[in-house]
């Protein structure tokens, strides 16, 4: 008999082959999270599953599933895990780093250049039929972004991607983390280290980058924004809650700062009304990695960690190794 397992949420056909060639496999094919009690239902008879973002794996889910040995994500990032509680259970938990740092960070591009540029609220403006009485020196006037100076909060292998990417635009890269990067690798990227404050005050454009965790919850808040410039844009394509939305409203309400991009929300796939009336804010539904060579690298890597570690192999992308016993 194939060994059981779960794959919470639709996920691409070949994917869902290869995993089928090895396991008995109990499909979620409807691309809706299963509500917390349906999961813990299913994962009832399960040794492994393919979860994604909205699959809350905790104390109580894993109470429900006795024999299961492994929770592969679907994402590099991993709040949807309470790690400590999956590790307390001895069971392995891996995610998907790597594959999507090239295509996050072209998002974090696209994001700087369509806030700076005006992009969304000018094509809006074009297929509304406005162009006619267009005033050259008063219409989408932007902001420049070659030879600004370019912030990244969290300098990871998606911060240090971006800031590569800012040479081209003759860009000042400063970056703030816990820890200075290596000098070979400051260099690789151009990039100096300043404190956070400083951060604030010199960005133009302030790409957060930071994992999710409780410690950077509202990282950038009210007193946080009010540090930027006036003709700063905040970019965020890293996780909903880093940044206080509430906080962020009143700032492009205000036009404290110049605009905002948001990929991540709080409470996501909600988001607070106030950004759909505000014409200073470019808003997309979480698809940093979303290309579909990416997305598919993301579900392949999942599934190659889920089948190392049912057949008792180390999942090469293990967050948790004390629970590996080899
Ligand atoms: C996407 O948000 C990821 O964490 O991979
Ligand atoms: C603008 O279109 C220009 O030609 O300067």
């Amino acid at each position: 008999m194939k060994p059981k397992i779960l794959v919470c949420r639709a996920v691409f056909p070949e994917v869902i082959e290869h995993l089928a060639a090895q396991f008995d496999v109990d499909y979620n094919d409807r691309d809706a999270p299963l509500p917390p009690a349906e999961l813990a239902a299913r994962l009832a008879d399960k040794v492994g599953a393919l979860t994604l973002l909205s699959d809350r794996i905790d104390a109580a889910t894993l109470a429900a599933a006795p024999a299961l040995k492994a929770v592969c994500n679907v994402a590099v990032g991993h709040n949807n895990f309470d790690l400590a509680a999956i590790t307390a259970a001895g069971v392995m938990a891996t995610n998907t780093p790597g594959v999507l740092n090239d295509t996050t960070a072209d998002t974090a591009w696209a994001l700087i250049l369509a806030s700076a540029r005006r992009i969304v609220g000018a094509d809006k403006w074009v297929r509304a039929g406005q162009w006619q009485g267009w005033k050259f020196h008063d219409d989408w006037l932007g902001t420049d972004v070659h030879h600004a100076t370019l912030g990244i909060l969290g300098m990871g292998r998606i911060g240090q991607a971006v800031a590569r990417r800012a040479a081209g635009f003759e860009m000042r890269v400063i970056y703030h983390n816990r820890h200075p990067l290596p000098a070979a690798d400051e260099q690789a990227c151009k990039a100096n280290w300043v404190s956070k404050e400083e951060l604030l005050r010199e960005a133009d454009f302030l790409v957060l980058l930071l994992p999710y965790s409780p410690a950077v919850h509202h990282i950038v808040g009210a007193a946080e924004l009010a540090a930027m410039k006036p003709t700063a844009h905040l970019i965020n394509v890293a996780r909903g809650g880093i940044v206080d939305d509430g906080a962020l409203i009143d700032a492009l309400q205000g036009r404290r700062i110049a605009g905002a991009a948001m990929d991540v929300f709080e409470n996501e796939p909600a988001l607070d009304p106030r950004f759909l009336g505000l014409d200073n804010v470019v808003l997309t539904p979480h698809i940093g990695s979303s290309t579909r060579a990416t997305r598919l690298a993301m579900a392949r890597l999942a599934a190659d960690n889920l089948i190392a570690a049912l057949q008792g192999r180390r999942p090469p992308n293990l967050l948790n190794p004390e629970v590996w016993r080899g």
